[in-house]
C-alpha cells in the first residue's frame, strides 16, 4: 500500500468513525422523537374523545359514547378504544373492523405505555375537578415503523453522502502532502538508477514538505559536487598510476640490464678467481719446490762454513774468522726464512699433516725458554713463565705448538729493550690459553689489524732496526687455525704488548687435516 492510499485510508477511517457515530446518534434521537410525537398525538386524541364523551357519561348514554368512539376509525393506527365510567366499569368500546375484541381493566393512572407492537394511552375524563370516567386507546406501531424506516433511509443516505464527500475531500487534500513526498521518492529512485546527481525536485506542499524538498536538493547538490571532485581525483590518480607504472617498468628494465651486467661481471670474476686459484696453486708449488731446492745447497754452505770457521780445515786468521762468522749467521737466517716460506706454502697448498699425540704443555714452554733465554739475557731482559704446578696433559701437535710459542716469545724479546717477557699459561674449560706479555715498544691501535698479514712489518724505521721478514705471525695464525686454535693481541703503544692464543686441550685426528 503506497503513501497515498495509506493517507486516504487513515482519513476515511477517521471520517467514517465520526460519521457513523453521528448518524447512530441521529437515528436513536429521531426514533425517540418519533415515539414521543406518536405518544403526544395519542394523548391529544384521547383528550378529544374524553371531552366528547362527557355528556354521554353524564346522561349514562353508552350508544352516543360508542358513536364518539367510532370517530376513531379516521385514525388508521387506532385498533381499540375503551371508555370506563367513574367506577372503572367498561362504559363503551370500539374495535377497528378486522381486529379482535380487546378489553382491559381500567388503568389506575394516566399513562402512555409501549407494549411490544402496540402503544396504549389512558386519560381521565373530568368535569371540573371531578373524574367522571377514563378513556383507554390502543394503537398499532405501523406509523412508528414507517417513520423509523424513513429515518433509517435518510440516515444511511446521509452516511453514504458523508463518506463519499470525505473520500473526495481526502483524495484532494492528500495530494498536497503525498504528491510532493511521492515526487521525492521518484527522484531518489531516478538518481539511484541513473547516478545523475544533477536532478532536483520542485519545491511544493506544506511548509515541512517544502523544507524537506529544499534540504533534499541541497544534499544532492553537495553529493554532486563531491562526486565530481572524486571523479577528478580518480582521473588524476589513474594518470599518476600510469606514470608510476611506466617509471617502474623502465626502472625494472634498467634493473634487469644491471642484473645481467652484474651476472656477466660475476661470471668474469668467477673465471678470474679460478685463474687466481690456479696461479696461487702454481705459486705454492713453485715455492715448495724452490725452497726445497734452495735448502739443500744452503745446508752444505752452513755445514762447510762451520767447518772452516772452527778451523777444522786449517788455521784461519781473526779477520777471516769474523767474515766466516757473518757468512755463517746470514746463511742460517736465510735457511730459517726459507723454512718459513716452505711451511707457509705447504699450509696454503693443504699439504700439512699434523702429528697428533699426547704431551705435557709445560715441556713445550720449558724447551722454548731454554732456547730463547740466551737471546733475552744479554739484552738485560728477564724471561719467566707462570704456569699451574700440576702438569697440563694435552693431545695435539706439540712441534707446531712449540713453533707458535717460539715465534711469539722471539718477537717479544726482539721488540723489548728492558723489562721482562712473561709466558702465562691457564686452562679454561676444555681449552688452553697462553699469553706472551712483554714490556717492549708496543703497537699502535690502528696497526693491530695489520699484524697477521704476510710479510707485514709495522713501520719502515722498525724494519731497519729489527730484523725479520714479517712472516712469523701470519704463519702462527695459519698453524693455529689448522689446530682449531685462535690468536689475538692487546697492546699499548710504548708500554708493551700481550699476544695470546687458545687451543683445545684435546685434538681428535678426525677434525684436523
Ligand atoms: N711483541 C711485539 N711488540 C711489538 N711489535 C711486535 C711484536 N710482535 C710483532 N710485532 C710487530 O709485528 C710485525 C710482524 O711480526 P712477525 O713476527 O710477523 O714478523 P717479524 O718478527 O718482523 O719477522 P719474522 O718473524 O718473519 O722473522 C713485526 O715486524 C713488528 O712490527
Ligand atoms: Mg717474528
Amino acid at each position: 500500500m503506497n503513501l497515498r492510499a495509506k493517507l486516504i485510508a487513515i482519513q476515511m477511517a477517521t471520517a467514517g468513525l465520526i460519521l457513523v457515530g453521528c448518524v447512530a446518534f441521529m437515528l436513536v434521537n429521531n426514533l425517540w422523537l418519533a415515539k414521543d410525537y406518536i405518544g403526544s398525538q395519542m394523548r391529544s386524541t384521547a383528550k378529544l374523545i374524553g371531552e366528547n364523551s362527557v355528556s354521554s357519561l353524564d346522561f349514562m348514554d353508552p350508544a352516543s359514547a360508542e358513536k364518539v368512539l367510532e370517530s376513531l376509525s379516521a385514525e388508521p393506527d387506532v385498533v381499540n378504544a375503551v371508555l370506563y365510567d367513574s367506577r372503572g366499569n367498561i362504559f363503551a368500546k370500539y374495535t377497528r373492523p378486522g381486529f379482535g375484541e380487546w378489553s382491559s381493566l381500567c388503568p389506575e393512572a394516566e399513562a402512555t405505555v409501549y407494549t411490544g407492537s402496540f402503544i396504549q394511552t389512558s386519560m381521565r375524563i373530568k368535569r371540573g375537578p371531578e373524574t367522571i370516567g377514563t378513556v383507554l386507546i390502543r394503537s398499532g406501531m405501523e406509523r412508528y415503523r414507517k417513520a423509523a424506516y424513513l429515518n433509517l433511509v435518510i440516515v444511511l443516505s446521509t452516511l453514504g453522502i458523508g463518506l463519499l464527500l470525505a473520500f473526495l475531500l481526502s483524495a484532494f487534500m492528500q495530494k498536497t502532502i503525498s504528491g510532493p513526498v511521492l515526487k521525492l521518492v521518484e527522484a531518489t529512485e531516478q538518481i539511484t538508477q541513473t547516478g545523475d546527481y544533477s536532478y532536483r525536485v520542485e519545491r511544493q506542499g506544506p511548509a515541512e514538505i517544502d523544507l524537506l524538498c529544499g534540504n533534499f536538493n541541497e544534499m544532492i547538490g553537495r553529493i554532486e559536487s563531491r562526486d565530481s571532485s572524486l571523479r577528478d581525483y580518480q582521473n588524476n590518480l589513474e594518470k599518476k598510476v600510469q606514470v608510476a607504472t611506466r617509471d617502474l617498468a623502465s626502472a625494472n628494465r634498467e634493473l634487469e640490464e644491471k642484473a645481467e651486467a652484474l651476472e656477466a661481471a660475476n661470471r668474469d670474476l668467477a673465471d678470474a678467481l679460478e685463474g687466481l686459484k690456479e696461479i696461487d696453486r702454481l705459486k705454492s708449488e713453485f715455492l715448495a719446490t724452490m725452497s726445497h731446492e734452495l735448502r739443500t745447497p744452503l745446508n752444505s754452505i752452513i755445514g762447510f762454513t762451520g767447518i772452516l770457521h772452527q778451523g777444522m780445515a786449517g788455521p784461519i786468521n781473526p779477520v777471516q774468522a769474523k767474515q766466516l762468522g757473518i757468512v755463517y749467521q746470514s746463511a742460517k737466517h736465510l735457511l730459517s726464512l726459507i723454512n718459513d716460506l716452505l711451511d707457509l706454502s705447504r699450509i696454503e697448498a693443504g699439504r700439512v699433516v699434523l702429528d697428533i699425540r699426547p704431551f705435557v704443555f709445560q715441556t713445550v714452554v720449558g724447551e722454548a725458554l731454554e732456547v730463547l733465554r740466551p737471546l733475552a739475557e744479554p739484552k738485560g731482559v728477564q724471561i719467566r713463565s707462570e704456569m699451574p704446578s700440576s702438569p697440563i696433559p694435552m693431545v695435539g701437535d706439540s712441534k707446531r705448538c712449540y713453533q707458535v710459542l717460539l715465534n711469539l716469545v722471539n718477537n717479544s724479546i726482539k721488540f723489548t729493550d728492558k723489562g721482562e717477557v712473561v709466558i702465562r699459561v691457564v686452562v679454561q674449560g676444555d681449552r688452553l690459553r697462553v699469553e706472551v706479555r712483554d714490556t717492549g715498544i708496543g703497537i699502535k691501535k690502528e696497526q693491530l689489524g695489520l699484524l697477521f698479514e704476510a710479510f707485514r712489518q709495522l713501520d719502515g724505521s722498525a724494519r731497519r732496526v729489527y730484523e725479520g721478514t714479517g712472516l712469523g705471525l701470519h704463519l702462527c695464525r695459519k698453524i693455529l687455525s689448522l689446530m682449531r686454535g685462535e690468536i689475538g693481541v692487546e697492546s699499548q703503544y710504548g708500554k708493551g704488548s700481550c699476544f695470546w692464543f687458545t687451543l683445545p686441550l684435546e685434538l681428535t685426528p678426525g677434525e684436523v687435516p
